[in-house]
């Protein structure tokens, strides 16, 4: 006997995105990033080639980074993720990666910037004190067509100082 997709094709779902719990009713088929930005409004996390290969869409799942348009909704059921809009602290200032980039001009139409950043959020808790080759190696699964990626490496070795030396300026 077969079911009826509409007994089969949706869930509730529970997830916690930048500290706030959203309950959601989706298609199982949903994306993550889709669940993101039509659901939920959060438009940041941005859609580029869909099949997991320019990085654009990347959010942090439980703390791991996590390409939202290969990961379906309903498999986020009881995480905490961390969307570009969560990355500033509460009180709105930025977080270093984002004075870092708005400082090294890191950014020119903005598209690949939020998976950027939650991808270095990532490696910055992993790696505190990278070299440029590290970098340069950690960004390698992020496609930016536009800055020829020089300003992005200076701003992220930029950011690793100021998280390390929380008081300190930009040494640029
Ligand atoms: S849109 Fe997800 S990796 Fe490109
Ligand atoms: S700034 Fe345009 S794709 Fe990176």
């Amino acid at each position: 006997m077969s079911m009826t997709p509409e007994a089969t094709d949706r869930r509730s779902i529970s997830v916690t995105v930048n500290g706030q719990r959203h309950d959601v009713d989706v298609e199982t088929r949903l994306t993550l990033a889709d669940c993101l930005r039509h659901r939920l409004g959060l438009t940041g996390t941005h859609l580029g080639c869909e099949h997991g290969v320019c990085g654009a869409c990347t959010v942090l799942v439980n703390g791991n980074t996590a390409r939202s348009c290969l990961m379906l909704a309903v498999q986020a059921d009881g995480a905490e993720i961390a969307t570009v809009e969560g990355i500033a602290s509460e009180n709105g200032e930025w977080h270093p990666l984002q004075k870092a980039f708005h400082e090294h001009h890191a950014l020119q139409c903005g598209f690949c910037t939020a998976g950027i950043l939650t991808s270095m959020v990532e490696f910055l808790q992993e790696n505190p004190d990278p070299d440029e080759p590290e970098v340069r190696e950690a960004l390698s699964g992020n496609i930016c067509r536009c800055t020829g990626y020089q300003g992005i490496v200076q701003a992220v070795l930029d950011a690793a100082r100021r998280l390390r030396s929380p008081n300190q300026e930009s040494s640029s």
